[in-house]
């Protein structure tokens, strides 16, 4: 790939942008510095006005979702998970695998690789999703049973899933759907109102508590071969 296309793909402008910022000197390829914006681009080092640069153009990164944020690449007028995101994630069109709610908080992943997110959230590979709900009427053993027979919900039947009753108002839940509002509907058919909800873990990938509320990572080797395994590639 030509260097200015690499700088363009990575966010640092249009490619008449990109090749005005290589013939004044600022690119750097292992140590040269580089001034010809055909140059091609052999996995070198790259430095931007002095600082190195990530050259990777596929991306999967994990973020611990903050309330108040939609989970969508664009919205006119609310603000999007991307607001917190490097602008190099847009630009690489790393995008969310299926959504959170605007009030729902914890893990969701992003990446490039479109086939990956469409295994991922596809009905066929019942992958688990787990997360923890605080709801404002106690919860009762026959919760336990109905989410294990299959919630019978207004205009669905959900999947059989699991509920542990945490505390009398927490939940954890196992869920291998991700319908609209899949676990507050769920919630709702057994007599319960969410007030909050968090998801924990998305298939073999778990929310470390090191990531605070509206940071994200980027995932490890190990964790992005598991994910790449739970999705069948
Ligand atoms: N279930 C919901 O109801 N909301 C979410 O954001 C995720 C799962």
């Amino acid at each position: 790939m030509r260097l200015d296309a690499l700088l363009s793909r990575l966010g640092f402008g249009s490619r008449s942008e990109t090749q005005r910022l290589i013939r004044v000197g600022k690119v750097r390829l292992d140590g040269e510095t580089v001034t010809d914006p055909s140059r091609s681009f052999r996995e070198e080092k790259l430095f931007v006005n002095g600082a190195e640069t990530d050259t990777r153009l596929k991306r999967t990164i994990l973020m611990n979702k903050p309330k108040g944020l939609l989970t969508a690449a664009e919205d006119p007028r609310q603000e999007t998970v991307f607001s917190i995101l490097p602008r190099v994630y847009a630009k690489l069109s790393c995008m969310p695998v299926g959504r959170l709610d605007k009030d729902t908080t914890g893990a969701l992943l992003f990446t490039t690789d479109g086939e990956l997110a469409h295994r991922l959230i596809s009905p066929k590979r019942d992958i688990e999703k787990v997360y923890v709900a605080r709801v404002d009427t106690a919860l009762c053993p026959e919760d336990i049973e109905a989410f294990s027979k299959g919630v019978v919900c207004s205009d669905f039947t959900a999947k059989p899933a699991l509920l542990t009753i945490l505390e009398p108002h927490t939940a954890r839940i196992t869920v291998t759907e991700g319908k609209y509002h899949q676990v507050k509907r769920m919630l709702k058919a057994t007599g319960h109102e969410t007030l909050s909800l968090k998801r924990i873990r998305f298939g073999p990938i778990v929310l470390d508590e090191a990531l605070q509320e509206g940071s994200y990572r980027e995932l490890t080797e190990e964790e992005t071969a598991a994910l790449y395994r739970a999705a069948g590639m």
